[in-house]
Parts: structure tokens; C-alpha cells; sequence
């Protein structure tokens, strides 16, 4: 997997006059969304390492995401766990739920999961990675 480009976005941050630079690193990980869908099936875990982070691709009867793999709990890693009929990934140390869509914890028990973009564009599927 090769790292594609970096872009890099200028925001404000709400509520306040603070520009805040976002970096994100852009590595292709499929030919097309049909390769995608044939090598991750539904419910299915990818490992990867982009930008010399884990990061963990599920695919749900949702789609296809990206986050973290490493629990924010204590740092198990999420490829290990299940995905849930409610496009939550669980860790298969504690049974924390992350929502994939928001990184949110279903009980809101500590930090949230760090997700990263996914992107289907017509040259292939893109990882985002937020830096
Ligand atoms: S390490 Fe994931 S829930 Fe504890």
C-alpha cells in the first residue's frame, strides 16, 4: 500500500477566530469498490498500516470504515474484535462498543475511537488518514 498524496485543510474552529491545519495522508487500498467488496466481506477486518499507524477497515452491511486499531480503553487492538449489527466494532478485550460511523462508545465509557476517511472515487477506494 503506497501513499498517495498528502492535502491539507485550514479551518476555524467554531465558536473562535483559531485556524486550526489539518494533514491527511492518502493511501490506496483498493483497484475499484467491486475489488473492495470482494476481498473485505460484510462484516469483515482489514489491518493495515498507513503513516505508521494501525488502523483498522471494517466493512458492515453499511459500508466501509476506517478507524484506529487500537482501543482507546487500553489499546487492544480492534481488527481481533467483532462488528455488530449496529455498525459498532467490539473489542474482544473488555467488550467496549465503538460506533464506526463516529468513534463514539456506546456507554460512553472513556475516549472516543479515532476515525479516519474512506473514499470511493472512480480511480479506486482511498484511506484518509488524519495526522
Ligand atoms: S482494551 Fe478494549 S475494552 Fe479494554
Amino acid at each position: 500500500m503506497a501513499k498517495m498524496a498528502s492535502t491539507y485543510s485550514l479551518f476555524l474552529k467554531p465558536n473562535s477566530n483559531l485556524k486550526v491545519l489539518e494533514k491527511i495522508d492518502w493511501y490506496k487500498l483498493y483497484n475499484s469498490v467491486e475489488e473492495a467488496k470482494s476481498k473485505l466481506p460484510e462484516n469483515g477486518k482489514r489491518r493495515v498500516v498507513a503513516s505508521g499507524r494501525p488502523i483498522c477497515i471494517v466493512r458492515t452491511k453499511t459500508g466501509f470504515y476506517a478507524v484506529d486499531d487500537a482501543c482507546p480503553h487500553l489499546g487492544e487492538s480492534l481488527s481481533k474484535g467483532t462488528v455488530n449489527y449496529l455498525d459498532e466494532i467490539v473489542c474482544p478485550w473488555h467488550s467496549y462498543r465503538y460506533h464506526l460511523q463516529n468513534g463514539e462508545e456506546c456507554k460512553g465509557r472513556g475516549a472516543k475511537l479515532v476515525t479516519h476517511r474512506l473514499e470511493m472515487r472512480e480511480d479506486g477506494v482511498f484511506l484518509g488518514v488524519n495526522l
